[in-house]
């Protein structure tokens, strides 16, 4: 089973703010720090620390190369990322004190990614793979109905969440990954376990796997719940959370750990992600997450 992430390269640039700026407001950062992040390839990273054999697709410029290195070093196959003649994928990230964030994209290579290439990444995975999509790409509602018709099981991170989301073929996807925000957006309601029915009782053959920062996270599928815990660690960066979690309760699953465990191995993976500064570099490794089979 081959996991094929399609999804965004960024150059992240963090500034590390007192406060994240207010409009109309002009303020110094402590630091600026040039590093590696994307939703698309933090999940790719966070895949293949945690054991898997993942595939990255996507686009970036020349500038974005130190990109590929980082994931080939973690055992990404970075051959079906295309590099073209323009900019890469960029975030500006304000990083406050208390470790929250704010972020501007620009989408660079991610928005130059052509049909003809996803139609000959896709042509190399088929029955039994599964794609990992984010929103931060185009063209995300083609490749869903295409990896469906592969037969690949189609995991989505609809993040950032804007106008475009309803317009996909959500009927298709059976792993949804959502923040609150996110959950709350799709479902049309805001607390936490309403979000939950009603995403199960509108997807009713998907799994939803529901993010909520220090409460932790929720799974429904059907009649099936589950919440995983948080691991408590001084947050020092939530950038990439979520897609640490995502990379991890995939990978879990797919090792055949049970629900439970899996909820909260990607929990752990995250907590300790947010114990660290950036986005993709601070993705735990497999050895600090995984317990040994005989404690679960
Ligand atoms: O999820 C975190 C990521 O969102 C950052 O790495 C940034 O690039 C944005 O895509």
């Amino acid at each position: 089973m081959k996991v094929l992430v399609f999804g965004s390269l960024n150059i992240d640039l963090i500034f590390s703010v007192d406060h994240i700026v207010a409009g109309g407001e002009t303020i110094s950062s402590s630091s600026l720090v040039k590093s590696a992040g994307g939703k698309g390839a933090n999940q790719a990273a966070a895949l293949a620390k945690a054991g898997m054999d993942v595939y990255m697709a996507g686009k970036v410029g020349r500038d974005g190369q130190f990109l590929l290195t980082l994931l080939e070093s973690y055992g990404v196959n970075t051959g079906a990322v295309r590099v073209y003649e323009g900019a890469s994928g960029q975030a500006l990230i304000q990083l406050d004190k208390t470790g929250q964030n704010a972020i501007v994209l620009y989408a660079g290579g991610n928005a130059a990614i052509t049909i003809d290439e996803i139609n000959r990444t896709l042509g190399d995975f088929g029955e039994g793979d599964c794609i990992v999509l984010q929103n931060e790409i185009v063209f995300t509602g083609k490749i869903i109905k295409a990896a469906h018709e592969r037969g690949m099981r189609v995991c989505l991170n609809p993040s950032p969440y804007d106008e475009k989301i309803a317009a996909l073929p959500l009927d298709l996807v059976d792993v949804f990954f959502v923040n609150e925000i996110e959950g709350a957006a799709l479902a049309g309601s805001s607390p936490l376990p309403q979000i939950l029915d009603s995403l199960t009782g509108r997807f009713p053959a998907a799994e939803i796997v529901l993010t909520a920062g220090r409460e932790g996270a929720y799974y429904g599928s059907g009649n099936i719940r589950g919440k995983g815990s948080i691991v408590e660690v001084p947050v020092v960066d939530t950038t990439g959370a979520g897609d640490t979690f995502t990379g991890y309760f995939i990978a879990a699953r797919y090792k055949q750990y049970p629900l439970q465990a899996a909820l909260d191995i990607a929990s752990k993976a995250a907590s300790l992600a947010v114990s660290r500064k950036g986005a993709m570099e601070a993705i735990p490794l497999a050895v600090e997450v995984f317990p040994s089979k005989q404690s679960i």
